[in-house]
């Protein structure tokens, strides 16, 4: 068997063991270029990090608590400087994406060969308005610039708009844009944090008014207008499930469709390689305490916690939610039967 077609069985065999976690997000470092308005992930930097090894023998153990898909964040992971061999040791194990502010990838193609994405945050198509969100002059062109170099190279690479009152009237028309250029398209939705923790693991969202949408109507009729172009284009990968929770938050009395599903579903990881179900939380231990440590009295109770916790909306936690056990990875793989063709080809 190739070592493909290993990742595939083991990933299927994986995926069919209910009561397993299938999703995390690792932040393997709290380096970043960037100086984004909305987040605040840059304002608390800190050098420290997990040495190569310690990320490696990380990997193996979120292998064997049953996780799929793994996305690797920040800061900006590619930043690392051995960032080639993670992804190429996270790859063989996982459905892997990792993201990018665009300004890194193009320099680190060679590192991103194997991923299943390389996700490019971009959030207009209007260059200043994009390097005001970034707050990074040249930003749209460096991201154009590593979409180019990685199309090229033949990296598969995805784009993923964070949708806010900023971009709200022009999702549609990026993307059509990418999308025409046979680039998937993802979005997260721009939350800011508001944990009654003291002692999250780490803050994302910064509060901003600009970014908070208050054209309802408008985020309501264009989940109505994705659902339907999804029909034709299956280079959306938001599943119609996704967008229909998304317009449920923004119907006129406001609903939510989902229990959460943190520490049960999915979990995150820090750059330190502490373990919480979500970032808005405090860490709950160190992924070096698991496998034991996943089905103790204490996770068990943080479990029930969350599941009736209505705290935030980041989409990928509402993603990972609605997607967290076998019956839902059928319903998923209903859903996204055609992008299986971008994923395994
Ligand atoms: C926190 S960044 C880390 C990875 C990388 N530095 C980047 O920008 O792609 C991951 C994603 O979160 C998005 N993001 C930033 N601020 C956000 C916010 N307040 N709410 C939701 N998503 C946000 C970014 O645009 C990016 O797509
Ligand atoms: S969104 Fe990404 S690039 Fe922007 S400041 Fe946050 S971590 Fe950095
Ligand atoms: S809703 Fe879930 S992901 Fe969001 S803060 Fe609460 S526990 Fe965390």
């Amino acid at each position: 068997m190739t070592s493909g077609w290993k990742k595939v069985a083991s990933i299927a065999a994986r995926s069919l063991s209910p009561g397993k976690p299938h999703h995390a997000q690792w932040l393997i470092t709290r380096k970043c270029n960037y100086r984004c308005v909305g987040c605040n992930v840059w304002k608390e930097q800190d050098e420290n990090e997990l040495s190569t090894e310690q990320i490696k023998k990380g990997l193996d153990i979120l292998k064997d608590i049953g996780i799929i898909e793994l996305v690797l964040s920040g800061g900006d992971p590619l930043l690392r400087p051995d960032i080639a061999e993670i992804i190429d040791y996270a790859a063989d194990r996982f459905v892997t994406t990792v993201y990018d502010n665009g300004s890194m990838a193009a320099k680190k193609v060679h590192a991103l060969r194997k991923v299943d994405f390389a996700a490019l945050s971009i959030d207009s198509l209007d260059e200043s308005k994009n390097d005001y969100i970034k707050s990074v002059p040249g930003a749209w062109k460096n991201a154009m610039h590593s979409l180019e170099v990685l199309q090229k190279e033949g990296v598969r690479v995805a784009v993923t708009p964070t949708i806010s009152q900023k971009n709200l009237y022009e999702i549609e028309d990026i993307t059509n844009y990418f999308t025409s250029k046979g680039v998937p398209v993802w979005y997260c939705l721009y939350s800011y944090d508001t944990s009654v923790d003291s002692k999250q693991l780490f803050r994302i969202g910064k509060a901003n008014d600009e970014f908070v949408i208050t054209d309802k109507k408008a985020m309501f009729d264009l989940c109505n207008k994705l659902i339907e172009m999804k029909k034709k284009n299956n280079q959306i990968l938001m599943t119609t499930k996704l967008l229909e929770s998304l317009r449920s938050l923004y119907e006129e009395k406001e609903q939510r469709t989902w229990k959460c599903e943190a520490l049960k579903s999915f979990l995150v990881v820090d750059h330190l390689g502490r373990i919480s179900g979500c970032h808005n939380h405090n860490f709950a231990g160190s992924i070096f305490d698991l496998p034991d440590k996943w089905n103790s009295d204490e996770f068990k109770a943080l479990r029930k916690t969350y599941h009736d916790c209505t705290q935030c909306n980041y989409l990928c936690y509402v993603a990972y939610s609605l997607y967290g056990g076998p019956s839902s990875y059928f319903s998923l793989a209903k859903d996204q039967w055609r992008n299986a063709k971008i994923l395994f080809k």
